[in-house]
């Protein structure tokens, strides 16, 4: 991550030609787009201002950290409201409702953009690798003013200059990249906890899934500049990492000098200083012997994995081609709980996959049951064009699918709430993520489910032992250990550092 922005930008100079190579070609527009800004800033009398609004999965949400990091170098001031001279909409495309919320919130902008002629938006992000959401938009949303997509967010700041220079729509879409273009500014929300790509795009082609079509084919990101990146995180006080990647089981296979995901981490657990390492998601086709020796031997590595089931019925599972079966499934999960007992299990499952039955779902309950979820989202399938789904038929009602979907609820609730239970009385390391106001903190255990305590503001970003008192189903009630003097050395220590 480059750390000294203006130091680079005093090296360009914009009377010349923007370089050809990147990341410098962004330098010179994030340069360029300076002036741009700062004569727009001194028309209005006010400093510019920008809103991003982030739709979707940790994928989407670390993008827009990059775009927020490039709109803050440009010189925008960050709001968190709509009314700002410019928003952009970092768009989910996953399920049609993620769509719809898009397109309610560009109506709901247009309307100040009539009583702000000079406001500015933009949209981005994996909706907008549909080519027919781009005619749509052409169509019926012409006061939009830039659009791209997933695989040039880097070039915003570029496209930033071209849409302040031209009256009509910006539009730049790739249909797919092989580039990895590092070292451009980023803003991270939390100080004490990052996202990192590990890997980009995904080559499974899950028959319901869209994400293939819109991110790309899969690209693993060199181990160095991973580890690197962590540890410039960490030496800024980042003390828990979340890798990400759509199925970081088949991290480096692309690599000239392939690496698998167990290696990666046995990497980054070296990273002195840091705390905590997440890693989301692992589909289970790939999830090696490795993974689980290095995970339970692990120190860092959190005691929670995300492992996707989407459907317990094989016949369903063959074709949503997933490339397992239920009984690969479950003894995959007797394995990780055998060789590591004490970790959280969370899962992802669709209802109403074209053709599935009652008795399908009965199948998917079945296995709630028998691996006991800490946690399980559960979605309702949404037909996405241009899948192999989409064209299945599907004579399974609505209200049949409902009805199936509310069984499986059921069960899941009923599950997590067993699970909590068996951590109650006991007092574990927590990392204080936030506060509610007033003097209730929130943090996170490390099989990854919240917890409430009653604390001080100043611990936010640190470890603290806290006892759990009550289980609520996916979340706990506790308590900080007072006897601890660490707790006391902790808050003198978070003063300090205030
Ligand atoms: N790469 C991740 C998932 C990314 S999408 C994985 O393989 O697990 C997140 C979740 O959205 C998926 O796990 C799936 O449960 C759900 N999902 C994906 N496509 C969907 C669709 N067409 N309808 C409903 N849910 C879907
Ligand atoms: Fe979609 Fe499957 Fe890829 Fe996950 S693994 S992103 S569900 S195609
Ligand atoms: Fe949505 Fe794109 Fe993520 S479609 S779930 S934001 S990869």
């Amino acid at each position: 991550m480059i750390r000294n922005v203006e130091a680079i930008l005093e090296t360009i100079d914009l009377r010349d030609d923007a370089p050809a190579d990147e990341p410098m070609r962004q330098y010179y527009f994030i340069k360029k787009a300076r002036e741009l800004v700062k004569a727009e800033s001194e028309k209005l009398g006010r400093r510019l201002t920008a809103d991003g609004e982030t739709f979707g999965c940790q994928m989407n949400a670390k993008d827009s950290e990059k775009l927020i990091g490039i709109l803050e170098n440009i010189g925008f001031e960050m709001i968190e409201d709509e009314s700002a001279d410019l928003v952009f909409y970092n768009t989910c495309t996953v399920r049609d409702n993620a769509n719809q919320r898009v397109y309610g919130r560009l109506g709901f902008v247009h309307n100040m953009k009539k009583k702000n002629p000079h406001k500015k938006i933009a949209l981005c992000g994996c909706m907008m690798q549909e080519p027919s959401v781009i005619e749509k938009i052409q169509k019926s949303y012409r006061f939009v003013d830039l659009i791209f997509g997933t695989h040039n967010i880097y070039k915003f700041a570029e496209l930033l200059v071209a849409m302040y220079s031209s009256d009509s729509m910006i539009i730049d879409i790739w249909k797919d990249t092989d580039k990895i273009v590092e070292d451009l500014p980023a803003e991270r929300k939390y100080a004490f906890k990052s996202g990192v790509n590990i890997m980009y795009g995904c080559n499974n082609f899950c028959s319901y899934c869209i994400v293939p079509y819109v991110r790309g084919r899969e690209r693993s990101r060199n181990p160095k500049d991973i580890i690197r990146e962590i540890e410039n995180l960490v030496s800024e006080g980042v003390v828990e990492v979340m890798l990400l990647g759509q199925n970081v089981n088949s991290y480096g296979k692309t690599l000239e000098e392939p690496m698998t995901f167990a290696q990666l981490l046995q990497e980054v657990e070296k990273i002195e200083g840091l705390e905590r390492i997440r890693f989301m998601t692992s589909h289970p086709k790939d999830l090696s012997d490795d993974l689980i020796q290095v995970m339970k031997h692990s120190k860092k590595i959190c005691r929670h994995l995300h492992l996707p089931l989407q459907a317990g019925s094989t016949r369903i599972l063959e074709a949503m081609n997933r490339r397992y079966t239920k009984e690969q499934y479950l003894a995959l999960a007797h394995k990780i709980r055998r060789e590591i007992p004490d970790i959280s299990l969370t899962t992802d499952i669709i209802v109403g996959f074209p053709g599935e039955t009652a008795a399908d779902v009965d199948e998917t309950i079945e296995v709630v049951r028998e691996v006991q979820y800490d946690n399980a989202f559960t979605f309702i399938y949404s037909k996405r064009t241009g899948t192999p789904a989409a064209t299945m038929p599907n004579p399974t009602s609505e209200e049949e699918i409902k009805e199936n979907f509310d069984r499986l609820l059921a069960v899941v609730h009923e599950t997590a709430e067993q699970r909590s239970k068996l951590l109650l009385g006991e007092t574990h390391r927590v990392l204080v993520e936030k506060c509610n106001g007033g003097s209730q903190l929130t943090g996170k255990l490390s099989c990854d489910k919240p917890v409430h305590f009653e604390g001080d503001a100043c611990l936010i970003g640190k470890f603290v032992d806290v006892k759990l008192v009550e289980a609520r189903g996916f979340y706990y009630m506790g308590k900080i250990n007072m006897q601890e003097h660490r707790l006391r050395e902790l808050l003198c220590k978070a003063k300090q550092n205030r």
